[in-house]
């Protein structure tokens, strides 16, 4: 990106996907992210004709909550067992019963859940005695990368958010859940504010990236903060709804706002002194995408296997005709909180079709995200606007099923790089490019385009979600 917020060129390769060795299990290989980074920073480079020595900074995102794990050699112990995965109810059970629920939430603004890191290590440490034995080294999926790119150990404030280790009110580790819960504040990264230059690029890491030894980087943010920063949610009112993998509605806040019973996260925002609240739907993207890879898609002429699903879902009408899927492929979160909520499709009949089951599989997905702007209006926070991103921001038609299940005008930012764009806003602010990550924000987020709702839909839609709320409650002794 240069100085004026024009992205100048971009570079991507895929990792791995991950494994599932077990239902609700999910891991990766950290080693294949950096492969894949350093390939991707080459591409980068290469189509953008620049010299390596005119990069300026680099930034960090990546998916949150992970656990990698190195020993005092810095070799990977295991796969790393990553945000979705849902083997350590136990160990939130624990967590409850050692500090109590409403005191953890006091000492870190969160509860204990499956996603976030501490379950995943205590899950380690009393299942797998030998690999804990030899951990030096904890971190999260971006640090491990920016790692290999510098050797410093470093983490910024919004991803370590994540990890229920943060006193997210106070921006600290919390000493308290530290010591409570045997975890040694050794094995953590150094504390960073998003924007704040924390290492750079090594001769290892210039290497494996064509990167210029030296060239400075920042903590970065985690996808869902550097995300939100890439849309310009910088700004309480300012929201947005991101259908990647997972979904989140996300809202930036003035100050840490609980919701008494944790249905949303509330952690630190990637700007200083700012926090957020979002809800998360573990399976959004990753809904359709199964749909894809179990069910295919109906033609294979070269185009976008997703452009030819949503050709499809147009053959049925709002609401689907009675058809509904709840999106818990990989538990819930956000407003459940329940590992153990399986996704369904329910109120099939004969005359449904292919297009009916995309069309709610994507209507679906929307109401899950509707949960949190629900939860949002009880805790009274506000919402002026309502930016799309992720891959379910460039779909026309899941653009507008969330319009019509929002019931409110959505919008479209030009920049279509959501957290990395985030992420290079934050490396510009480090170097100075701009005062503030506000001044960046303000400076070089454009909405390109404003969707109006489909008034008849979104009424029949409304109506939808009314039903739909009463599919898990229903459903839960099943799931169970
Ligand atoms: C947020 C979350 C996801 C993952 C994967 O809490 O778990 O955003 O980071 O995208």
């Amino acid at each position: 990106m240069d100085a004026a917020g024009k992205v100048i060129a971009s570079g991507s390769e895929d990792h791995e996907p991950f494994h599932s060795p077990r239902p609700g299990w999910a891991e990766q290989d950290p080693r294949d992210w950096w492969r894949a980074c350093g390939s991707a920073v080459r591409k980068a480079l290469k189509s953008s004709h620049l010299g390596a020595n005119e990069i300026a900074c680099v930034g960090f995102s990546g998916q949150m909550h992970g656990a990698v794990l190195l020993d005092s050699a810095d070799e990977v112990v295991r796969g790393a067992i990553i945000w979705c995965d849902q083997r350590s109810e136990a160990q939130t059970l624990e967590l409850e019963k050692l500090f109590g629920r409403d005191a953890l939430i006091q000492l870190t603004c969160n509860p204990p859940l499956t996603n976030f890191t501490l379950t995943k290590l205590l899950w380690v440490r009393e299942t797998e005695p030998a690999n804990w034995a030899r951990v030096a080294h904890v971190m999260l999926p971006k640090d491990y990368v920016r790692f290999r790119l510098t050797g410093e150990r470093a983490i910024d404030m919004a991803d370590a958010s994540g990890t229920l280790l943060l006193d997210v009110a106070n921006r600290r580790w919390s000493a308290e859940v530290l010591s409570k819960s045997g975890i040694d504040v050794g094995l953590l990264p150094a504390l960073h504010e998003s924007p704040a230059v924390c290492g750079k690029v090594s001769a290892a890491g210039a290497e494996a990236t064509g990167l210029r030894v030296g060239t400075p980087v920042v903590a970065g943010a985690g996808d869902q903060a550097a995300g939100a920063v890439g849309m310009g949610i910088a700004r309480a009112g300012a929201v947005s709804a991101t259908i990647g993998t997972s979904g989140v509605v996300f809202a930036a806040t003035d100050r840490p706002s609980l919701d008494p019973q944790g249905r949303l996260h509330t952690f630190c925002h990637a700007i200083p002194g700012r926090w957020h609240v979002m809800g998360v739907t573990q399976s959004a993207g990753l809904s359709l995408r199964w749909f894809r890879d179990r069910f295919g898609v109906a033609a294979k002429d070269g185009r976008d296997p997703y452009d030819i699903l949503a050709e499809e879902a147009t053959s049925a009408p709002a609401g689907s005709e009675g058809a509904f899927w709840v999106p818990y492929l990989m538990g819930e979160r956000t407003p459940h909180l329940d590992p153990n909520a399986r996704a369904a499709l329910v109120g099939l009949t004969a005359s449904h079709t292919r297009g009916h089951i995309i069309r709610a599989v994507m209507e679906g997905v929307a109401y899950s995200l509707k949960d949190t702007f629900t939860i949002f209006d009880e805790m009274k926070i506000p919402v002026t606007s309502i930016r799309l991103g992720g891959g379910g921001a460039r779909s026309p038609l899941w653009r507008q099923i969330q319009a019509d299940v929002y019931a409110h005008e959505v919008e479209i930012v030009a920049a279509e790089e959501g957290a990395a764009y985030g992420a290079a806003i934050l490396a510009g602010t480090g170097v100075g490019a701009w005062s503030s990550v506000d001044e960046a924000c303000d400076k070089v987020v454009r909405v390109a385009s404003r969707i109006p709702l489909n008034q008849a839909n979104s009424k029949t839609m409304q109506h939808s979600y009314r039903t739909y709320r009463k599919i898990y409650p229903a459903l839960r002794q099943v799931f169970s």
